[in-house]
């Protein structure tokens, strides 16, 4: 198994090199795997020891790494073949990999790209974005130890981003003495894993990276064993390619240098394009036809998936950054709402309800989970209700959007069926999923259209539809000032409706408790029918602790910027403690109420409401009379 001779030199090479490598590789065939395994399972040793054995690593590295080892290998000094791998001094201090490094690798029968995934719980992320582009995923198991949870975890992850052919590798055989009863075991609890998660391909490899048997050629260690050496299996296993033929360009940005220049500038997803082609805009469904295909500064006869171009178009239509231009013929789907496999990141919880961003492709757009279907034991990949996601759960979950976007189940196109959701306050990457199919309800359910609007039923009233959100703590005054409020308005002939928190838990949503997932949901409510109210015409008290920016920001959205009035009815936790009208507090303290707001639950306070009220220093009357003031002027 001989290196070919200009692969010997970059044995390790990591993302910087790996574009230039793969354009010289463009006619070979080219493995990409995913490669991962819990922290202890001696990855990254296996990976060096494979190149090493392979005749990949030239003889002045492996002297170096042998005198390295002596100083800072953790095999008490012997060849720590783990160092061929780790470039980064952060790294080898922290003695584990710290993200996802890509490494290149070729035998004369193939290229390998690896992605070489760190093994700790808080790396998911990683993990999820070296699974989202391989071919193979490689997965380690401590021989001593068998498969482990975070063993499931890895494999989860490597069926949700749609991997048909996952690869065992039992590692550290010799530590179980090469026993063959004991390897056969482990062997069939990783089929039944593969199995039960829907992966349709799944082998096992008995290995030792130490001693180096079964890596790249037959170990007299395993007699029992009769198949292929890790090398082996490699350069010959077979993998489903995905071919994305049909054209889609999703529009990065709209460049409009002067007005005679319009351009549409992306990098192709898939397929071809050249000048002349029809092509359909997505989401809205326009045609027309390609006039130029630019590629840097030089008109193109042709351009191809991973190109970076810009298409001009012989007609004047509307596209936007987000939308994709696509092969008519086969044009990617269009759909708002959509079932999918979601894999949480983020230590806050997903609550359904609770609105992200989400972004796929080049399209940036405001996202729900409406409904959790169910999420997989990791242990048992049994599906389990759940009301939330937590960080590295995977769930499969049923997605809503602000508007239609074009996109392919993620089965057919990862580029356009996979996704990130990002939290809106904090800009963090919180999941990523993969879109499994669109959802028909919301093509089967339209907007009526209606002849008397909410302007026509505010004009007869007089009156200008508005809310006045109050937020604040239980006790902090929120109720007694609406109704101050509303008594006023309605003596001077305003048309109102007051929604209290505890009434309308009485009986809309009557259904709900206190957990976070519950207030989230029992906001969306109140939020929903604030806006009905606003459409009659009418000017809307809501008075609802609502303890969370992240749905007041969701109620402000629903309800327009200029129409929505967030009042912050402010006092000391002491101080409605103390006042403990309802004696809930008194209860709460006595651990008789879990999740009470400011003890046992947070409540996060506006940051720039419209109205600050300090009803620890000014009457109810007098913060009333400031509300209303306000409003009437
Ligand atoms: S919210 O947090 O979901 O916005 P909401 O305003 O509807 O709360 O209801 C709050 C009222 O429910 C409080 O005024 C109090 O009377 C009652 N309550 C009962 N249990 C709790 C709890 N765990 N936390 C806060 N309020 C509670």
């Amino acid at each position: 198994m001989k290196a070919t001779s200009d692969e010997r030199d970059d044995a390790a090479l990591t993302a910087a090199g790996l574009a230039a490598r793969l354009a010289a590789l463009e006619n070979r065939d080219t493995l990409r795997f995913a490669m991962c395994g819990s922290v202890d399972d001696g990855k990254s040793t296996l990976l060096g020891r494979l190149l090493a054995e392979a005749g990949m690593v030239p003889e002045d590295r492996l002297a170096q790494m042998i005198r390295d080892s002596k100083k800072h290998g953790t095999c008490g000094g012997a060849p720590d073949y783990a160092l061929l791998l780790d470039g980064l001094e952060a790294e080898r201090e922290q003695g584990i990999t710290i993200d996802v490094a890509w490494r290149y690798f070729g035998t004369d029968k193939r290229a390998f790209i690896v992605a070489d995934c760190p093994g700790h719980a808080q790396y998911t992320r990683n993990m999820a974005s070296g699974a989202s582009s391989a071919e193979l995923g490689v997965v380690l198991v401590d021989a001593r130890a068998g498969v482990q949870t975070q063993t499931r975890r890895h494999t989860a992850i490597l069926a949700m981003f749609g991997l048909r052919r996952v690869l065992f590798a039992v590692n550290k055989l010799d530590l179980i003495d090469y026993n063959h009863a004991r390897y056969h075991a482990i062997e069939l609890e990783c089929e039944k894993l593969a199995h039960d998660l829907g992966i349709s391909h799944a082998d096992a490899i008995p290995v030792s990276a130490i001693h180096a048997d079964n890596l790249v050629a037959h170990s007299p260690n395993t007699p029992w064993y009769a198949g292929k050496s890790l090398l082996e299996y490699l350069e010959t296993v077979q993998v489903e390619r995905r071919t994305d033929a049909a054209f889609a360009l999703p529009v990065q940005w709209v460049n409009r240098p002067d007005h005679s220049f319009r351009g549409y500038a992306g990098t192709i997803a898939g397929g071809r394009v050249a000048p002349g082609n029809e092509v359909l805009v997505l989401p809205s469904g326009q045609r027309s036809r390609v006039a130029r295909v630019v590629g840097g500064d030089a008109d193109l006869d042709s351009a191809g998936a991973g190109q970076a171009v810009t298409l001009t178009l012989a007609d004047q239509i509307d596209v936007a950054r987000g939308d994709v231009i696509a092969d008519p013929a086969h044009p990617p789907e269009v759909a708002a709402q959509f079932a999918c496999h979601l894999l949480w990141l983020d230590d806050a919880a997903l609550l359904p309800g609770r609105r992200y961003l989400m972004k796929l492709a080049t399209r940036e757009i405001g996202a729900q989970v409406t409904e959790i279907k169910h999420r997989i034991d990791p242990d048992t990949q049994a599906h389990l209700a759940a009301t939330r996601l937590v960080a590295n759960e995977i769930g499969y979950c049923n997605l809503s959007l602000d508007a239609d976007i074009a996109y392919r189940p993620y089965k057919q196109d990862r580029r356009l069926g996979g996704f990130i959701l990002v939290d809106r306050e904090t800009n963090a990457t919180v999941g990523c999923g993969t879109l499994d199919f669109g959802l028909r309800r919301d093509r089967n359910v339209h907007w009526q259209q209606l002849d008397v609007d909410r302007a026509a039923r505010a004009k007869i009233k007089g009156q200008t539809p508005r809310c006045l959100w109050f937020t604040g703590l239980s006790g902090a005054g929120k109720s007694t000032i609406a109704n101050l409020v509303e008594r006023r308005l309605l003596s001077e002939g305003y048309h109102t409706i007051l929604l209290d928190g505890d009434n309308v838990r009485h009986g809309l949503n009557r259904d709900l408790g206190f957990t976070d997932a519950d207030r989230v949901e029992n906001i969306r409510r109140v939020a929903e029918v604030a806006k009905l109210m606003m459409d009659a015409g009418l000017i809307v008290l809501v008075s609802f602790i609502s303890p969370f920016r992240a749905e007041r920001r969701m109620a402000r959205d629903l309800i327009g910027e200029g129409g929505f009035m967030e009042v912050f009815v402010d006092a000391p936790l002491a101080v409605c403690e103390q006042r403990d009208v309802k004696g809930l507090y008194a209860k709460a303290r006595a651990g008789k109420i879990a999740n009470f707001t400011g003890i046992g639950s947070p409540y996060e306070a506006p940051e720039a409401p419209e109205i600050h009220l300090r009803s620890d220093r000014e009457s109810a009357a007098e913060s009333a009379a400031r509300v209303a003031d306000l409003l009437t002027k």
